[in-house]
This record gives C-alpha cells, structure tokens and sequence, in this order.
C-alpha cells in the first residue's frame, strides 16, 4: 500500500523567457488553496491525500497542470470551482475529472 493515498504534483513553475508557464499568477494561490481544503475535509496525511509543489513538469503549454498519482492523471485548471471538481470527483472518489483531463 502507498504511504499516501493519492500524492498531487502542483506545477508552481514560473518561467522568465515569455514561454508559457503554469504560475502565470494562479498557481501558487491554487496550490494552497488545494492543501487548505483538503485539510479541512480531514483528508490530508499518511493513508490519504499529499499536496505538494512541483518544478515544471514539461507540459508548459498546457498550464496549469497538475498530476494525481498513482493514477498519474493529468489536469489543467484555471480557478478553485476547477480544483473543488478534481478535489471531490478524483481525490475523495477515485474519478477523473473528465472535462479537466489533458489528453496523454
Ligand atoms: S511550467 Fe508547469 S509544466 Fe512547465
């Protein structure tokens, strides 16, 4: 069994050469917000859901992103009703945000 349940990889890359990034202003806010409510539900720590920061995940065109493992599915989100979707759909019930998902 994993140590965390579900582990998501926030991209909060912020790129300085006018290529697109994920931390265009939202991702850092969105980041928190993530770890905040799922805190609040109880459903942080071991057995349950880990919230973490990522470095660029090379799918910069496509930000924000952030992936959900082990499923290792990938999301782009552009407010907190996006992330409330991935939070209550994916990581408390086990299903993809279908109109979230970014094609393999
Ligand atoms: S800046 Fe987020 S994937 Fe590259």
């Amino acid at each position: 069994m994993s140590y965390y349940q579900r582990h998501v990889f926030v991209c909060t890359n912020r790129r300085e050469d006018n290529i697109a990034c994920c931390n265009n202003g939202v991702a850092d806010d969105g980041r928190a917000y993530l770890k905040d409510r799922i805190k609040d539900l109880g459903e942080n720590g071991p057995g349950r859901v880990r919230v973490s920061s990522s470095g660029c995940l090379g799918r910069c065109a496509q930000g924000p992103v952030l992936v959900v493992y082990p499923e290792g599915t990938w999301y782009t989100w552009v407010d907190n009703e996006d992330l409330d979707d991935i939070i209550e759909q994916h990581l408390l019930s086990g299903t993809p945000v279908q109109r979230l998902l970014i094609d393999e």
